[in-house]
């Protein structure tokens, strides 16, 4: 299977595989005498491996989430905030691989990947980057992997640290899109609250865009609106 790259290179599948693993070993080598610690919690280390693989827009977006994250955290409880700053701080991992990277991890992962999120691209970084912590980042915490893999589309039975992720990675301090505040207010005033108005923005840009809505997307919608209908009565 070949694929045409962003300068007409044409990449083989083995040379993309192999050549995943080199970037990331490299990495890990020429760390070694830094006390690279692949410790899931060492966040100093994931801070420098993303500074190092992220544009300066998107490092700075990653810790504007991680904060964002921490704080919902610390808001709602229930959650660690070390445990949500990490999660948000990871959220975007691949999100700057090449596009045929970010392929080859997503149809590795061993999560379930429908045919919707498939045929579209903006979705392939959460997935690949489950994967990437997974298998490259020894990330063992379904909890993690899981936020970091639907913070872009959802899903129905979303733990309260997939929502935070979520959530946060729409207020995050650098986020300047027209409804922003209204988004933030939502938020603050509970996860359910928030997602509700974060799926109905996000259902209503894909409409628009006519992009595909996976399934998860429109459950966790469903399952947001029978919650609140619920503390409703
Ligand atoms: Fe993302
Ligand atoms: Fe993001």
């Amino acid at each position: 299977m070949l694929f045409a790259g962003k300068s007409s290179t044409i990449y083989n599948i083995s040379q993309i595989v192999s050549g995943i693993a080199l970037h990331v070993l490299n990495y890990y080598k020429a760390n070694r005498g830094k006390e690279f610690l692949l410790d899931m919690m060492d966040l100093e280390a994931y801070r420098r491996y993303l500074k190092e693989h992220l544009s300066a827009k998107r490092y700075t977006h990653s810790v504007n989430v991680s904060a964002a994250s921490c704080a919902l955290a610390k808001q709602f409880g229930g959650v660690s905030p070390e445990k949500a700053k990490l999660a948000g701080l990871v959220h975007d991992i691949c999100k700057e691989e090449p596009k045929e990277i970010q392929y080859i991890l997503m149809m590795q992962s061993t999560m379930d990947v429908c045919e919707e999120e498939r045929k579209s691209f903006k979705v392939w970084h959460g997935i690949a980057g489950a994967e990437m912590l997974r298998k490259q980042f020894h990330v063992t915490d379904m909890d993690i992997l899981r936020a970091v893999r639907y913070h872009t589309i959802g899903r129905a039975g979303m733990s309260p640290l997939e929502k935070i992720v979520y959530l946060a990675d729409m207020i995050s301090k650098e986020r300047d899109y027209p409804d922003v505040d209204v988004m933030r207010e939502k938020a603050n005033r509970g996860l359910d609250e928030g997602m509700h108005y974060a799926l109905e923005y996000s259902l209503e840009k894909l409409v628009k865009r006519c992009a595909y809505i996976p399934h998860h997307t429109v459950e966790a919608y469903n399952e947001v609106l029978t919650n609140l209908h619920r503390k409703a009565d």
